[in-house]
């Protein structure tokens, strides 16, 4: 079974996984395809419910999606990411907050965007697991102007590294780095003790995530730079809902096989009881 303690033992020595799920059979497959860890990230509320971003995502969202997950995994480490304004108000809110994620979803870890150190101090304080997040961070999309590689000039490279070095110091005990140089995951990760998780920060992180929408394209939208596609369930789904249609209409679906039977002399009983009542 992955705990924290997976994520300490394997930094520097074997690179670990990290994939979204939002569901129980998908995290119920990933588990069994040995995955070791699985992100509930708030990224469900544009890929699971049409939203344009993340930030309409509620904590009950992110609680119903969350519990189910936990409940088809039996190895994989399950964290759940806290929505936006779920933490940023004051260090109470945040400790509640994470304490309803982690009772009500049965999660291993939460996982913050931003360098909230104080919240995530108190979180910690409280017995919880935190994985940081910077870089890109989603929940602050207005304020980027857009989704960004960040880090890119002399300054906010420092302020990364920095705020990285306080995440650690907060306690987090692994940091996502989204949409960040090679240069920079590298030299984050070689100069900490605890795992980066990267998302489009190369292969220098300690562990790798992706949504698994985009892996699989499910969607045929446009792709960040840093996701590969793996499958492409995009073009399986479309010609199966399409063969579906077809069949249903030429009635070449349901098939015998696809039905259920009802012996001659109890239908013979209904039609003459339905005979005798009419
Ligand atoms: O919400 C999410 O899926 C994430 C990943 C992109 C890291 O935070």
């Amino acid at each position: 079974m992955v705990t924290v303690n997976t994520f300490k033992e394997n930094k520097g020595k074997k690179k670990m996984t990290m994939l979204t799920a939002y569901d129980y059979l998908t995290a119920k497959n990933m588990d069994e395809a040995g995955i070791d860890s699985i992100l509930v990230g708030d990224s469900l509320g544009m890929v699971m419910l049409g939203y344009k971003d993340t930030l309409k995502v509620t904590v009950d969202d992110m609680i119903h999606h969350g519990a189910a997950v936990v409940r088809g995994v039996t190895n994989t480490f399950v964290v759940v990411d806290m929505p936006f304004m779920s933490y940023q108000v004051s260090k109470e809110e945040a400790v509640r907050n994470a304490g309803r994620i982690m009772k009500e979803t049965g999660c291993q870890a939460v996982k913050i965007e931003g360098p909230y150190f104080e919240e995530i101090k108190a979180i910690v304080k409280a017995g919880i697991p935190v994985v940081g997040h910077l870089g890109l961070t989603p929940q602050s999309v207005n304020q980027m102007g857009g989704y960004k590689v960040q880090g890119k000039n002399k300054e906010a490279a420092l302020k990364l590294i920095n705020d990285c070095k306080k995440l650690e110091e907060a306690g987090c005990f692994a940091i996502t780095l989204e949409c960040v140089p090679r240069r920079i995951a590298e030299y984050i990760t070689k100069n900490l003790s605890i795992s980066t998780i990267g998302i489009g920060a190369s292969n220098e992180c300690d562990c790798q995530v992706l949504v698994w929408q985009d892996m699989l394209s499910l969607s045929d939208g446009p792709k960040a730079k840093f996701v590969k596609e793996f499958a492409n369930l995009h073009d399986v789904e479309i010609s199966a809902f399409k063969k579906y249609k077809e069949e249903v209409e030429n009635m070449t679906y349901p098939e015998d096989k696809h039905t259920y039977k009802i012996d001659d002399e109890t239908y013979n009983e209904v039609l003459n009881d339905l005979k005798e009542n009419n």
